[in-house]
């Protein structure tokens, strides 16, 4: 069965004991609402990560936002994979549209990335997603398919198995603009025949694939209803305790 995932990306967002504050209640929240099929996770500024580790009380994970592809050394500023895995952490989003964008982060540089998580035991969460303009001209499908090779040219079966996919449209990621059911599972499913063409059905099957991009209480349970849909990475909406909750539980069937 595949793994049911709401992972929230708190971007640059919240002081230290904010953080603090917001996780200890997401974890008193999430611990009455949560089913054993579920794994939540937040993912807060790497400052926070070593104490949210202590607080999750293994019923919500952590993860990083990003992570730099060499083990250590004279990258002055950088954090990597090995460091985050050392806290306790056990995910990292690898491929965000704002870390392409914003910080050009090229489809070579995320397979170096996705491998070095890989290799330090992280399960990275993988984003490809296409831009409103992609989106209207008709080229996302080519977009997505060019981004999900870029990273299966160079994994084998074994090592793809631990990867999580997040479709994130970028013309949806904090603009309210939602994609709508339909087209998230029409997109779903189109990643997921990629993925049996590069590793087979059953690979594909197993792989969870989790829609983002205003993703909040009110829309979820119908995006995680599709068949395709396993789990959001919720951005805007998890940095409300409440709003976060609702969500975990709009997935609890
Ligand atoms: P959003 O962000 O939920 O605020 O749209 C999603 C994301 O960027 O991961």
């Amino acid at each position: 069965m595949r793994k049911k995932i709401i992972a929230g990306n708190w971007k640059m967002n919240l002081t230290h004991s904010e953080g603090i504050s917001l996780f200890s209640e997401i974890v008193n929240m999430v611990k009455d609402e949560k089913n054993g099929n579920q794994t939540v996770v937040i993912c807060p500024p790497f400052i926070h990560i070593n104490s949210l580790v202590q607080l999750s009380n293994g019923i919500v994970k952590i993860g990083a936002q990003n992570c730099h592809e060499a083990l250590n050394g004279a990258f002055t500023g950088e954090i990597s994979a090995k460091m985050i895995q050392s806290t306790g952490a056990e995910f990292v989003i690898i491929g965000h549209s704002e870390r392409r964008q914003y910080f050009n982060e090229s489809d070579e540089l995320l397979t170096k990335k996705t491998i070095s998580a890989l290799q330090n035991n992280l399960t990275p969460l993988f984003c490809i997603g296409e831009s409103l303009e992609q989106r209207n001209n008709g080229t996302y499908f080519e977009v997505l398919k060019n981004q999900l090779k870029a990273l299966t040219a160079h994994l084998d079966a074994t090592d793809f198995t631990k990867v999580v996919i997040a479709y994130e449209p970028i013309w949806a990621i904090g603009t309210g603009l939602t994609a709508s059911a339909a087209q998230a599972q029409e997109v779903h499913a189109f990643i997921r025949s990629t993925l049996a063409e590069a590793y087979g059905e059953e690979i594909a099957n197993q792989t969870s694939i989790l829609y983002g991009g205003s993703c909040n209480a009110q829309n979820a349970a119908e995006l995680f209803a599709q068949k395709d849909i396993d789990g959001g990475l919720i951005g805007g909406a998890s940095l409300k305790s409440r709003d976060f909750t609702d969500i975990v539980k709009a997935f609890n069937f």
